[in-house]
């Protein structure tokens, strides 16, 4: 019996990836850039017996049924695992629990698959780097890719499994950057990423935003490098913008915006007007990331809660990578 557990945070892409070039190894169509986030997290205990004679898997409280999409991922990459460590066949109990709404466009599958990987990866008592972490992790998850390593977390998205993963190119003492997270609803979301990656190259917006994606990435590093938060800012909203313009155009249409999201656009957009420095983006989602400086956090927040068709309101900042907790979920 071995048992482990880990931690791993969520994080917000700020050039997001969309678009596959290889779906069975997740291997993107254009590299990006993320900020993870402590604030958004999971924990996850897997336990290994030779007693056991399935995998078992319980997410918020609730055991996952093995025909569902969910147990059948996470079955996925324990066989990876498994196999790495020569030991197939050796089932597991896996029990684990976010902070936030999941599947949501709050991009729990990154922080869910990065804990994952790295409980499991323990438990088997594998040795992995961190590279060979950030590959098993994005097997399994692209987000993961990038909260396998924290902070700011660059995918670089390589054309072969071997050189496709991330680096923290700024560790998460860099920049406080703030992450106010506005829940406009915790209704599941009709279509994953997993699904709408499929479409992306059916819009017609796709191939025009793929052009223009290295120059994106090299000048927010530089504005992060600088903390220029104006430039910072306006690079990620327009990137956020451009990302749901091809969503909008794919074949079918992804409309994923809710009246709620709007809403936080809008105030988002009139409290820069007034001077309080903050900027949105949304994954494939409804949920908004509104970022901000901390001396400005407080007034986003009461600026954001109040709004008609705002649930509620996380805050978050820049984090670090997963890490092996002592204490175990069961
Ligand atoms: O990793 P996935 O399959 O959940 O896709 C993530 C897609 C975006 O959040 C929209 C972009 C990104 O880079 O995280």
């Amino acid at each position: 019996m071995s048992k482990s557990t880990a931690k791993a945070s969520s994080d917000t892409a700020l050039i997001k990836y969309w678009g596959k070039k290889n779906e069975e190894l997740r291997i993107p169509e254009n590299d990006s850039i993320s900020i993870v986030l402590d604030g958004l997290d999971t924990v996850t205990t897997v336990e290994f017996d030779e007693h056991f004679t399935q995998d078992e898997v319980m997410l918020d409280e609730a055991k996952i049924g093995s025909s569902s999409v969910e147990y059948k991922r996470v079955v996925k990459q324990l066989d990876r695992l498994r196999k790495k460590a020569g030991k197939n066949g050796l089932f597991a109990k896996v029990v684990s629990k976010n902070s936030f709404p999941r599947a949501t466009g709050l991009s729990s599958s990154g922080s869910g698959m990065a804990a994952l990987t790295f409980a499991a990866a323990k438990a088997l008592g594998l040795e992995l780097t961190q590279k060979e972490l950030s590959i098993f992790s994005r097997l399994a998850s692209g987000t993961a890719c990038r909260c396998a390593v924290g902070g700011f977390a660059h995918w670089m998205g390589g054309d072969t499994s071997e050189t496709s993963f991330s680096k923290t190119i700024f560790d998460k003492n860099h920049w406080d950057i703030r992450d106010v997270i506005v829940v406009v609803s915790d209704q599941k979301k009709k279509i994953t990423s997993t699904q709408g990656h499929k479409s992306a190259q059916s819009s017609s917006l796709f191939k025009p935003r793929q052009k223009g994606i290295n120059q994106k990435i090299k000048d927010l590093k530089k504005y992060i490098a600088e903390k220029d938060f104006k430039k910072f800012g306006e690079l990620v909203e327009a990137d956020c913008l451009e990302f749901h313009s091809v969503l909008l155009t794919s074949k079918p249409p992804l409309v994923l915006w809710q009246p709620g999201t709007i809403q936080v656009i809008n105030e988002v957009q009139q409290m820069r007007e007034e001077g309080i420095e903050c900027y949105f983006t949304i994954n494939t989602g409804f949920n908004v990331h509104a970022l901000t400086l901390p001396e400005y956090e407080a007034e986003v927040k009461k600026r954001l809660e109040r709004l008609s068709l705002v649930k509620s309101i996380i805050l978050a900042k820049v984090g670090g990578g997963p890490k092996i907790l002592d204490e175990h979920l069961f």
